[in-house]
């Protein structure tokens, strides 16, 4: 588990009878987040400027990957692993159209017990790979009444309902400011991107906001109903924390979800782990085709 005591690497003067410690120091995270960027460097020839979080179903685009090299996650360094069954912990380097990129299938959630800083630690280390884009995937149920169970959405920007924050305690200024900018945290040309690129395959594709929530538990309606009169479109467990961190570091995000069922209190039927896995196989090929296709138009780009 990561530690988030601070090592101060500065020299401390005393003056008058005070200690001063000179504010050149890093932090633990810091450290560990470089050490793993540079095990990672010495696993691939190139590194990768666009990482990839493959959520529940999609795990098939990482197989995909032309010259993969993968790593499970047990032996990263910082690396959370996920016990949720269908969450396959490893990370799998190699091109995607002629891309290279750095996929990680299946991801660690906060319900699981991790702390948000562990959840969002690979972020960390991408960033200091040289990851500078990064495309977010994850199952959410749809909030607004006229999504259906197999819609994709364009994230277009989120509700930390999670309760925590990443980015909270001692600000990581190695990677970015204190109170970083999030007026546009799913990068608005990328969203674009990914419009022309679903139209292009003649894929309808929704846009809405993503309200993250800290789980396990499925929302209740009247969750769901105040989820809704706050502008969330589609309710999820995963995602935000990654996003915050991404944001934190400067790395540009486009996140899509897949509406695996209606949200709690939308629908008659109960919520359950099997209806999100079915819907999410349903459409896998068509999110694959969207995604693979958003990145061959993103290289144009980079
Ligand atoms: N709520 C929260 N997370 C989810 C849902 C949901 O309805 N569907 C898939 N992940």
């Amino acid at each position: 588990m990561l530690s988030n005591v601070r090592m101060p690497l500065a020299i401390s003067t005393v003056l008058f009878g005070v200690t001063v410690t000179h504010p050149t120091e890093t932090s633990d995270l810091f450290s560990q987040a470089q050490a793993t960027a540079s095990l990672l460097r010495n696993t691939v020839d190139t590194p990768p400027r666009v990482a990839m979080i493959l959520g529940s179903g999609l795990g098939a685009l990482a197989d995909e990957l032309v010259d993969p090299t993968t790593i499970d996650y047990r032996d990263i360094p910082g690396f959370p692993v996920s016990g949720i069954e269908g969450h396959a912990g490893c990370l799998v380097f190699g091109e995607l159209e002629g891309v290279d990129v750095v996929v990680m299938k299946g991801r660690a959630h906060y319900y699981e017990g991790w702390s948000m800083k562990e959840v969002t630690f690979p972020i960390r280390a991408f960033s200091l790979l040289g990851v500078d884009h990064l495309v977010v995937t994850n199952s959410a149920g749809g909030a607004d009444p006229d999504y259906i169970p197999g819609d994709l959405m364009i994230i277009s920007d989120h509700l930390n309902l999670t309760g925590d924050n990443p980015l909270r305690g001692p600000n990581e200024s190695d990677f970015g400011p204190r109170f970083p900018d999030m007026t546009d945290p799913y990068d608005s040309e990328l969203r674009e991107l990914m419009h022309q690129v679903a139209a292009d395959l003649d894929v309808s594709i929704k846009e809405g906001v993503y309200a993250g929530m800290a789980g396990p538990t499925y929302e209740t309606p009247a969750e769901v109903a105040m989820v809704r009169q706050g502008g969330g479109d589609a309710v999820g467990m995963s995602t935000v924390p990654e996003v915050i961190v991404a944001n934190h570091c400067g790395i540009k995000v486009a996140g899509v979800s897949c509406i695996t069922n209606m949200a709690a209190g939308l629908s008659d039927q109960k919520l359950s782990h099997s209806e999100v896995k079915e819907t999410a196989d349903r459409v896998r090929e068509t999110f694959v085709g969207v995604i693979r296709n958003f990145v061959a138009a993103l290289s144009q780009r980079l």
